[in-house]
């Protein structure tokens, strides 16, 4: 990555390592490894902009939120299988699309990764759940698993990780490690704000995982933070600190 100068994080800044545009709204480009989507849409930018403000309340942060993680799996999942299905209207009987039953899975990361998950269960309501938990060992600063239950099936599903800060990127990395081991095939890694480190460490060790932000942000922070990022995620959902 080169250090460019933070543009907003909505349009993708221009590196070396760029080589794809996708579809007309969402930025998306290719670092050495995988794809990373930007939503660069007005309402979540403009959501996320909500979110940053040190003075947004609680129940307002915790709202916008979800509102945006339901923004972006409303576009993740554009590519959705239909079927065909026989309806009957008030006028007549016809044909119209249904959803073909594609089996999905949610996996936030505790805790932040929860308040990602409402937003997107209003969605798709029938999808599984999971948890992770992790924390990390203040000697090696690696994360260690202390919870993780998926579905029986995680096998056959399309599973929708959910981390609302991937900053260095060693607890999604973990993560996406212990999703695979337990069976788990296809993930798309979810998060609101990412830094350039992060994005590193997650696709150098999961090239086959795509990522998915409403923000690039610009670095970390000594502290571990992003910058310009919204402080800590999980205090802020839950008002803690
Ligand atoms: N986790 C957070 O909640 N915020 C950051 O900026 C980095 C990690």
């Amino acid at each position: 990555w080169l250090a460019t100068e933070f543009d907003g994080g909505r349009h993708v800044r221009r590196t070396q390592k760029i080589c794809a545009y996708e579809r007309s709204t969402n930025r998306a480009f290719m670092n050495d490894a995988g794809q990373v989507v930007v939503f660069d849409h007005p309402l979540v930018q403009h959501k996320l902009s909500i979110i940053r403000d040190k003075n947004t309340p609680v129940k307002t942060f915790r709202e916008t939120v979800a509102e945006i993680a339901s923004l972006m799996v409303y576009e993740i999942t554009r590519d959705l299988p239909l079927k065909m299905i026989d309806v009957e209207t008030p006028i007549t009987r016809t044909k119209a699309y249904a959803l073909a039953g594609k089996k999905l899975a949610i996996v936030p990361i505790l805790r932040a990764g929860l308040g990602m998950m409402e937003g997107v269960l209003n969605l798709i309501p029938n999808a599984k759940v999971g948890h992770i938990g992790l924390y990390r060992n203040p000697e090696t600063l690696q994360p260690v698993e202390y919870y993780c239950k998926l579905p029986g099936d995680i096998e056959e599903r399309d599973i929708f990780l959910l981390d609302p800060m991937l900053a260095t990127g060693g607890s999604s990395a973990e993560a996406i490690s212990l999703i695979k081991k337990r069976g788990g095939k296809k993930i798309s890694l979810v998060c609101l704000i990412a830094a350039p480190e992060g994005v590193s460490v997650v696709h150098e060790q999961h090239p086959d995982v795509n990522i998915f932000v409403a923000s690039l942000d610009s670095h970390l922070n000594e502290h571990g933070y992003i910058v310009p990022g919204l402080g800590d995620a999980g205090d802020r959902i839950f008002g803690t600190r």
